[in-house]
């Protein structure tokens, strides 16, 4: 049975690990992600954006297809489906459909008009048990067509929205979806300590997970971070490895062109990231 984020995040923050989201984009990256997280006995995030949504033919299809894999393949750690930079209106379909946890960027509203948003949801998704995240000050980088830049939040900002009662929150800092520049400033410690010690328990979210130092990452995770999104560096091993099978000439050899074949080195590239992930993140026997 999927679960809130919540209860997984709270242990994180107070035992010093982060969970990873991952980003899935079809049958494959979903069943990768949740065998991995079985095998590594850890608890997990699978992350959707609304672009992703589409692509596996809407949200009541993901739900179906996640619900159907946790009974099928005896998924017993706890498991997060979660809607990623979800708009005001999909946060509310996800809610419909049975995701049991959503973000909703309102990062490119006024803050008022975040807030405002930001309340309506958290009481719907209460309601439900569901977990809501929230973010302040834009990531930069471009995803699904949404190009923020790289924004540093404002920790009174933050505590603002962290006091009306989300269960985790995203906060700029720094850091930017996709690959880092070569002249990329790093993460802002600073910015990061001050937010941590105005929203105190609150579970910090590190979106651009793909190309962080492991040091920054240990650190930002000593700073109060207890969930961080990885999409891109997943993408990147599924195709290297399928470039790798398909230079190869493998796909010419017998069979190979069945997309059960074809498809399986991506796969075991998937696992793989995301089992490194999971250790370095620490939440590796956490489930
Ligand atoms: P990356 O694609 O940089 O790993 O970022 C993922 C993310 O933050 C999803 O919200």
């Amino acid at each position: 049975m999927l679960v809130s984020a919540k209860e997984m995040l709270t242990k994180a923050k107070a035992g010093k690990y982060a969970v990873g989201q991952f980003n899935i984009n079809n049958l494959e990256w979903t069943k990768a992600v949740l065998l991995t997280a079985q095998e590594c006995n850890s608890p997990v995030i699978l992350g959707v954006s609304e672009g992703a949504g589409k692509y596996m033919a809407g949200y009541k299809t993901i739900v179906g297809m996640v619900n159907g894999m946790l009974q099928e393949l005896n998924i017993t750690v706890p498991v997060a489906l979660h809607l990623d930079h979800g708009s005001y209106e999909g946060a509310k379909k996800c809610i419909e459909a049975g995701f049991s946890s959503v973000m909703f960027d309102g990062s490119h509203y006024p803050i008022e008009e975040n807030i405002e948003k930001t309340k309506e949801l958290i009481s719907i998704a209460n309601a439900k048990g569901i977990s809501v995240e929230a973010e302040v000050g834009a990531i930069g980088g471009e995803e699904d067509g949404v190009i923020g830049n790289g924004e540093v939040a404002d920790p009174q900002e933050c505590k603002q929205i962290a006091d009306l009662g989300v269960t985790m929150l995203a906060a700029g800092i720094g850091n930017i979806h996709g690959k880092y520049p070569e002249n990329w400033a790093g993460l802002n410690f600073d910015v990061l300590a001050k937010i941590q010690e105005l929203t105190g328990e609150m579970p910090l979210v590190l979106h651009g997970g793909t190309g962080i130092p492991a040091e920054m990452i240990q650190k930002a995770i000593s700073l109060g971070v207890s969930k961080i999104n990885v999409n891109t560096e997943c993408q990147l091993s599924f195709a290297a490895a399928t470039r790798q099978y398909i230079e190869a000439g493998k796909d010419l050899q017998g069979k190979g062109f069945d997309p059960r074949k074809l498809l399986a080195p991506g796969f075991e590239a998937i696992k793989a990231t995301v089992k490194e992930k999971m250790e370095l993140f620490g939440s590796v026997n956490k489930a």
